[in-house]
């Protein structure tokens, strides 16, 4: 890496050319307003290692707000604002970009959230997680593209290392344990020796998080590439056991996180399919203890409750001679991601196979005919209608009837036959 302490060059290169312009306006127009302007946090750590990543966050010496209000004026978007903690958002076309005014931060106790007073870039950098998260770029016109960085960011960049700031991290927030693997599994970096002997001394202070903010810190870790390593990693430093004794990080899981990729590619497994894969071996009463503790939102709990559902019914799956409607009937109604789940742990080929032929196939089958087509055929309105509409799903299913044709004689024939 080569040493400049000006990064103009790289802002330039790195980043689209209406963010740059859109930061360059803004350091004048902050300058123009007597504050100052800092791009910060996990933009500068990127754009230093040379990784995409455009969401900048700025922070303003001074007021936020006022800054934000005057660019929107100039760059007309939609703006929000929080006048409670001084920070504002400004979003045009695709691009949004926040403001937060600098501040410090005080824990009244471990796991709070924190009291803010408005301060200082230094301040505000010193308030972070981790050093290489810590480092910032002026963005006024007099010294545009300065790097700020305090607290040696970059050096622990260089050296691959995760450090904390100040000894009291870990129990002012303990969500930045889970970051801080995040951060080592997602770059290949390291913890840096005390940050990790206060990590492991610290693990209690998990215990002062809320569910919520938990769940927050696992769907970050579900949107990681690789986040079978981080769970590994959190396996293998206890940080796993205190969320629940009987997950596991294991390289069963590796494998069946990489075939979800697979199966879901290009886009990323959904987190009910992570979470349903995650907790296949806990027992229901284990699964409601993290459903509620996470307070997992309702479509995710249903994907853990269906998976334990259809792995009672593995068994009747591995029968060779089911018929599709009896794949149809055994599986329809259970979210799709219970139903991916199984299909990759079942180790029986039979039960596979029927549950990737539901998934592909017959998830997606219905009749041609409707209730008004039977109608128009001649038969009577009334409970018959929903009793050859299902007729039909299950020669539909079982192949029987191919076109809408086939479906129209089906009925005829029926018809007929009870005349
Ligand atoms: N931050 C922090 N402590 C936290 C959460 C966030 O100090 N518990 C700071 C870090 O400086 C971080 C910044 O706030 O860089 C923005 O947070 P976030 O968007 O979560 O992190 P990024 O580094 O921007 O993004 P990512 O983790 O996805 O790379």
């Amino acid at each position: 890496m080569t040493k400049t302490t000006n990064l103009a060059n790289k802002v330039e290169k790195q980043l689209p050319a209406e963010l740059v312009n859109f930061m360059w306006v803004a350091g004048r127009v902050a300058a123009s307003q007597g504050q100052s302007l800092y791009l910060v946090g996990g933009v500068v750590r990127d754009l230093l290692l040379g990784k995409p990543n455009f969401d900048l966050d700025l922070v303003v010496e001074g007021n936020a707000i006022e800054l934000a209000r005057k660019l929107a004026e100039i760059k007309p978007g939609e703006i929000t604002t929080h006048p409670l903690f001084n920070t504002a958002k400004l979003k045009w076309n695709n691009w949004s970009v926040d403001f937060a005014t600098a501040r410090s931060e005080t824990y009244a106790k471990p796991g709070a959230l924190p009291t803010v007073t408005p301060s200082s870039i230094k301040a505000d950098l010193f308030r972070r997680d981790f050093t290489i998260n810590a480092m910032a770029i002026y963005l006024n016109p007099r010294r545009y593209g300065k790097l700020i960085d305090l607290y040696e960011g970059r050096k622990d960049l260089e050296q691959k290392l995760i450090r904390i700031l100040h000894k009291k991290s870990f129990t002012d927030d303990a969500t930045r344990i889970w970051r801080g693997l995040r951060y080592e599994q997602r770059l290949d970096f390291q913890l840096e020796e005390t940050t990790l002997k206060l990590l492991k001394q610290d693990l209690t202070m998990l215990d002062t998080i809320s569910g919520d903010r938990i769940r927050y810190e696992l769907e970050c870790v579900f949107q990681e590439p690789e986040p079978e390593k981080v769970l590994h990693r959190a396996e293998e430093l206890g940080v796993l056991s205190k969320l629940h004794p009987s997950l596991k990080g294991n390289s069963w899981l590796e494998d069946k996180f990489k075939a979800a990729r697979k199966q879901t590619s290009p886009n990323l497994p959904p987190f009910g399919l992570y979470m349903a894969l995650w907790t296949y071996h806990l027992s229901t009463e284990e699964s409601e203890q993290l459903i509620s503790y996470l307070r997992l939102p309702k479509t995710v709990a249903q994907a853990l409750r269906d998976s334990s559902a259809i792995k009672a019914k593995l068994e009747i799956l591995t029968y060779p001679e089911l018929s599709h409607s009896n794949i149809y009937r055994l599986l329809h109604g259970f979210s799709p991601s219970a139903i991916i789940a199984n299909s990759l742990t079942t180790t029986s080929p039979i039960a596979h196979q029927h549950l990737e032929t539901f998934l592909h196939e017959l998830h997606y089958v219905k009749p041609a005919l409707n209730g008004n087509d039977l109608i128009r055929l001649g038969i009577a309105p009334g409970p018959q209608i929903k009793e050859i509409l299902e007729r039909l799903y299950e020669a539909r299913l079982n192949g029987k009837v191919t076109s809408k044709q086939d479906e129209e004689e089906l009925v005829k024939g029926w018809v007929d036959n009870k005349e």
